[in-house]
């Protein structure tokens, strides 16, 4: 592998002390982001522009909870792909990754290694010669065991049996410093972490982890519940009312969603423009036209919103949660991912 013509840069977020990472291939301009965070998304998005690239997968390393990530906003934006950990449980994500699992992007691959004990689900990424490992290892340190499923004992084991076994100068890029650091290497973290380096029992490990005392993370009643939902945060309103189911474009057709009413919420040249629309879609322009038909409409029937990408059609599901309807589903990714996988559409305005 040629790391020249591997795009790659290491961003920051100061409030969670969060790097984001960006790698692409310099050639094919394929792209993807680990570990985003929903704040940081415009940043994210403009430097993705201004090198002009194809943002194929947006992955997290794990279900973060000290920070809410930017995967369904960046989804919704860009079309690119949701990836996390099967065994995180992550309903709206659109890719499951296990150990070994390859994801590609231009002639790069990244390499799933599952690095549970930071969280049950916490996974590492690794691209020749660079590993992305989340929480698992940090600079001198490693993330805390005493949530989500955490286990030191888990954690040790991934750290001393999967990744002191990459190879010694493989360059760490963990997900958080608080020191200013911004890269290691294994065989550094290996000498000199103080919590797994040296010749730490995993006994003399549990015993360090267990003494921590940590605070209560801070963010964790916000984060938690929206890193669920790809990082889309539901508003109180929408928690009294009900919720949005985010339905990918496979699950259109099942869970019942087949008897919903479908609306497509663009404008109506989009509706018969370029893209098409979805046959039996309903045209109800997100906008007065949709609030008065909200406004009137049967509250207990299912309904579905659609749109260009998936945000106009989040803002009308939102709406219609506080309105009171007990079925409302959002399609992920819209008519640009109906199209991109080449399903029927139809141009002409239905009567
Ligand atoms: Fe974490």
């Amino acid at each position: 592998m040629d790391n020249r013509k591997l795009i790659f840069q290491q961003l920051f977020e100061a409030e969670s002390s969060t790097f984001t990472y960006l790698l692409a291939d310099r050639e094919t301009r394929e792209a993807v982001l680990i570990d985003s965070v929903l704040e940081k998304v415009d940043r994210d998005l403009k430097l993705i522009a201004e090198l002009e690239l194809n943002l194929k997968y947006v992955l997290d390393t794990h279900v973060h909870a000290d920070h809410v990530t930017g995967a369904g906003l960046i989804r919704s934006r860009t079309g690119a792909k949701a990836a996390v950990a099967r065994a995180a449980n992550i309903a709206c994500a659109d890719v499951l990754l296990c150990e070994g699992d390859e994801i590609k992007f231009g002639e790069f691959a990244l390499k799933v290694i599952e690095t549970p004990g930071h969280t049950d689900s916490s996974l590492s990424f690794y691209i020749e010669g660079m590993v992305f490992t989340g929480d698992a290892l940090l600079i001198r340190g490693c993330g805390r065991t005493d949530f989500q499923g955490g286990s030191a004992e888990k954690l040790f084991d991934s750290v001393t049996q999967k990744l002191w076994k990459l190879p010694a100068e493989t360059i760490v890029y963990p997900a958080h410093d608080y020191k200013g650091f911004t890269a290691s290497s294994i065989e550094v973290e290996q000498k000199n972490n103080p919590r797994l380096g040296g010749s730490k029992s995993k006994a003399e490990f549990i015993e360090i982890m267990s003494k921590l005392d940590l605070p209560y993370p801070k963010m964790i009643d916000r984060a938690l519940p929206a890193n669920q939902l790809c990082g889309l945060e539901r508003t109180e309103s929408e928690k009294q009312a009900g919720s949005i189911q985010m339905l990918s474009l496979e699950n259109l057709s099942a869970a019942g969603s087949a008897n919903s009413l479908l609306i497509d919420v663009r404008r109506p040249d989009e509706f018969v423009g370029e893209l098409g629309h979805i046959a039996g879609a309903h045209l109800i322009t997100l906008g007065p036209d949709l609030e008065k038909f909200l406004d009137t409409y049967d509250r207990s029937e299912p309904i579905v919103f659609v749109c260009r990408s998936g945000q106009r059609s989040m803002q009308a599901a939102q709406l219609a949660v506080q309105k009171g309807f007990e079925s409302v589903g959002n399609l992920v990714g819209g008519m640009l991912r109906w199209n991109e996988l080449k399903l029927a559409t139809q141009r002409k305005t239905e009567q």
